[in-house]
């Protein structure tokens, strides 16, 4: 089993470029089912995510042909299959972003089947805002047995008007995917406004779909008969970009991060700036820059343009050591989201969750401990609290943070710290008795 093992306390200085964003690359590369010609997809993330669902299209017949490492040309023109066939049930089981295949297919064929999507285990995560969406666009939803079967009436979805009762990424993202070649004009109210949400759109327009609004809290699609080949430039990960942020602001040190949008950053810079570390803005870059002492504050997690949830478990772990008492509140998932905290105590810090709010006293120092990544973004946030405390810290289940995050390890080092990837056989249960005994 992979670990991270992390001696920590050396201050981060150097420079690294932030790699495609995740949450849009997941988004698109299904879209590009919908596609009939080649699309040439650039700054796509070398991450296991996008390994899986490229996998899933060329399983389904796509013609997949990776350029350079984060190059891809996709040609689904030949794509038949409106059903996962088993082989590939254990990869939508494994990843979230498998829903958007549900949008694709109804929009490409006017049918889908696919199993419910497994993804991050933070908790209870409906699919209700995407089902009301695709059957206001007339597909018949039946789920039964952990799977999904959508047929569009009359073989093609139509237009039509959504309000979304909850800000939904996915949904939203799912709905506009579909609407892209449906009848007519289809209208999606209080959608979610995340940077990757603007770049689906952008993605599918320079396919031939007609999507306006995508950034504000209405989208308008003015469905197409099919989508053509063209290419696409990814936008640069706003949270994979937060994550490096937050472990300068943890650890010292000053690092350039290169490849970033500074607009998508501002959430996480202001809140930075409150805490005593310095941000500076360029056209496509910041700099992070702390050597003062860290002061304490207050986050609550919003959808775009507010704290993003995705940065809730890497703030709360550059919090633990900012004397006095810090609230991080969640207000997007409804669980908390802290499943993560007994991880960070684990280490020293000083933590006590009530409901949506994790209260935290600093504490002067961390100290490293075997933790386990229990998610990818909780996983980031255990590699910045190990990287910021004294002693070794072991990081376990790195699986998780390599779905989201290209070359973390190698990425680190390039900026100075001292983190290893090993691969450590599991203990197994004689291991464990034999151990008793002794
Ligand atoms: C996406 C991101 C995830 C991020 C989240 C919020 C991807 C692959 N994942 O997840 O990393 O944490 O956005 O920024 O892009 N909800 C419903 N009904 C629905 C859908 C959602 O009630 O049908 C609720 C959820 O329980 C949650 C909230 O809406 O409380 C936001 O969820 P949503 O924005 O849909 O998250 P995801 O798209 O799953």
């Amino acid at each position: 089993m992979e670990k991270y093992v992390i001696r920590g306390g050396k201050p981060l200085h150097g420079e690294i470029e932030i790699s495609g964003a995740k949450n849009a690359a997941v988004a698109i590369i299904p879209a590009a089912l919908m596609v009939r010609g080649v699309c040439r997809l650039e700054n796509l993330p070398e991450i296991s995510d996008t390994d899986t669902l490229l996998h899933i299209l060329t399983y389904l017949g796509a013609d997949v042909r990776m350029i350079n490492r984060s190059t891809v040309e996709l040609d689904c023109t030949h794509v038949q299959m409106d059903s996962l066939p088993e082989e590939m049930w254990n990869m939508t089981r494994k990843i979230r972003a498998s829903y958007y295949l549900i949008g694709a297919m109804l929009g490409r064929f006017g049918r889908a089947r696919t199993t419910m999507p497994g993804g991050c285990n933070f908790g209870v995560r409906p699919i209700d805002q995407h089902i009301k969406g695709l059957t206001a666009l007339g597909a018949d939803i039946r789920m039964a047995g952990g799977f999904i079967n959508a047929t569009a009436s009359d073989g093609r979805l139509k237009g039509g008007t959504v309000y979304l009762d909850k800000v939904s990424v996915g949904a939203t993202i799912n709905i506009m995917i579909a609407a892209a070649t449906a009848e007519g004009r289809t209208v999606i109210e209080n959608v979610a406004r995340e940077p990757h949400i603007v770049d689906l759109a952008n993605f599918l327009n320079s396919m031939g779909a007609d999507v306006r609004g995508a950034g504000t809290d209405v989208i308008k699609i003015r469905g197409v008969r099919e989508l053509h080949g063209g290419s696409y430039t990814l936008i640069p990960d706003q949270i994979e970009a937060g994550t490096y942020m937050t472990a300068v602001a943890a650890v010292g040190g000053a690092v350039r991060l290169s490849n970033v949008i500074p607009k998508h950053l501002e959430c996480i810079s202001t809140k930075l700036r409150e805490m005593n570390v310095e941000v500076e803005e360029g056209d496509d870059y910041v700099l992070i820059r702390r050597d003062g002492p860290l002061h304490h504050t207050n986050v609550k997690t919003k959808p775009y343009p507010g704290f993003p949830t995705d940065m809730q478990p890497q703030m709360t772990a550059v919090l633990c050591c900012a004397p006095g008492v810090s609230v991080v509140t969640e207000g997007v998932w409804n669980n908390g989201r802290f499943k993560y905290v007994a991880e960070l105590k684990k280490m020293g810090a000083n933590i006590e969750v009530d409901d949506q709010s994790a209260f935290i006293q600093g504490v002067e120092q961390l100290t490293g401990a075997t933790v386990k990544a229990c998610d990818l973004r909780a996983g980031a946030a255990m590699v910045i609290a190990g990287l910021s405390a004294q002693g070794v810290t072991k990081v376990e289940d790195v699986v998780y943070i390599e779905r989201g995050y290209q070359d973390i390890v190698g990425k680190f080092r390039a900026l100075g710290a001292d983190i290893t990837c090993i691969d450590e056989p599991e203990e197994t249960e004689a291991d464990l008795s034999g151990r008793k005994i002794g």
